[in-house]
């Protein structure tokens, strides 16, 4: 089998956390799957060289492959740019044109990283979270939208807007994923304000009835950012609208220590679409210092939910544990004196030795 992989390193730290997670795709996938990597211009790069944040070569390449997988865009430079040309829309189009609505946020809190969480151990303990966060829709989408004069005055507007079919299908995937883990649904949502939500609750309860095995709750925006800080272990799957998870999603890397640990998935679509959840770190970008472990656990992701490689996927995720458990950290994790500090690239080695060594190791796990 072979698996047409469009790689999009984009900008800032992207393409240095990609490059380990595509050597560490290679390793495993070595002997069971013929990986076939096309490496693509997307963001302020792809802006600069071709004009455009996503080239039309770059979009029909994706829509012929597998599998889309994106390192990061953005960056400080391309903020004053009009929105057309900016990093972030051609990130946008390309989510809408691969179709995938179910951006998948899976953020644990790892015993070994317990010190890089603000959050106290007894806090943290247990918590395994998984974000299902709907990625096409939502004010990120909605229309109109713009700048105008109202009343004399500019104005600024984006419009919250979600249909009946739209919620379906997202809570539908969080009831399924939900079954394979602790059973339990919280759909986040703002219904003592927005009518959006309103719709979005209604809509949630009536898709429950489907999966009488699933325990549904709803929780409020606020209060909801406010327990996943003080009672993180009390969720297990959350399906949110696009915004909230946005926001919610960057919260939760709080339990994990860093930003730099979160993959990502996005699911339902035509073609699916990874991309750790850190974004380009300008201020980090060419130093050869950037996490490349929520790259590396994309990839995981990859072997997961397109290549169906599911022993694959764990190998991964066991050796990026082992690695941290060793005590090697990149300069966003290291906390204690006696952990070793090490590279982008030395990490991405370190995953690839921590796999061949459980290789070598027989287990009847
Ligand atoms: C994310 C990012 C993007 C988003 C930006 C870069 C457009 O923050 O993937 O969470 O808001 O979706
Ligand atoms: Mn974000």
């Amino acid at each position: 089998m072979t698996l047409k992989l469009a790689v999009l390193p984009g900008d800032g730290i992207g393409p240095e956390v990609t490059r380990q997670a595509v050597r560490v795709l290679r390793a495993v996938t070595e002997g069971k799957l013929e990986l076939q990597v096309e490496e693509l211009p997307i963001g302020g790069n792809a802006v600069k060289k071709f004009g455009a944040p996503l080239p039309d070569e770059t979009l029909q390449k994706c829509l012929a492959s597998d599998a889309v997988f994106l390192g990061a865009v953005g960056g400080p430079e391309f903020d004053s740019l009009p929105r057309a040309q900016k990093p972030e829309t051609g990130l946008l189009a390309i989510r809408k044109a691969l179709g995938g609505f179910a951006n998948l946020r899976p953020a644990v809190a790892y015993g070994a990283l317990a010190a890089c969480s603000p959050l106290r151990p007894e806090v943290l303990r247990g918590a395994d979270i998984l974000f299902v966060r709907e990625l096409l829709g939502g004010a990120y989408f909605g229309e109109p939208r713009g700048f105008a004069q109202r009343d004399g005055v500019e104005t600024g507007f984006n419009n919250m807007v979600y249909s009946v079919p739209e919620i379906e299908r997202v809570a539908h995937v969080a009831f399924q994923v939900a079954r394979g883990r602790r059973k339990k649904v919280t759909s986040i949502d703002k219904a003592n304000v927005l009518e959006v939500s309103q719709l979005w609750r209604r809509v949630v309860i009536e898709v429950a009835k489907q999966y009488p095995d699933v325990t549904l709750e709803h929780q409020l925006v606020d209060s909801a950012a406010m327990r996943l800080v003080t009672a993180p272990a009390s969720f297990d799957v959350v399906v949110t609208e696009n915004l909230f998870g946005d926001i919610l999603s960057d919260e939760a890397a709080a339990l994990t220590g860093s930003l730099g640990m979160l993959p990502s998935a996005t699911v339902g679509g035509k073609i699916n679409f990874y991309e750790p959840i850190h974004g380009s770190a300008p201020d980090i970008a060419g130093k050869g210092i950037a996490n490349p472990l929520g790259a590396i656990a994309t990839a995981a992701m990859i072997l997961r939910y397109t290549a169906n490689c599911e022993q694959e996927a764990r190998s991964i995720e066991q050796a990026i544990l082992a690695v941290l458990d060793s005590g090697c950290r990149t300069a966003d994790l290291k906390r204690a004196a006696n952990e070793r500090l090490v590279s982008t690239e030395e990490m991405g080695r370190l995953v690839l030795e921590a796999i061949d060594k459980a290789k070598s190791r027989p287990t009847h796990a």
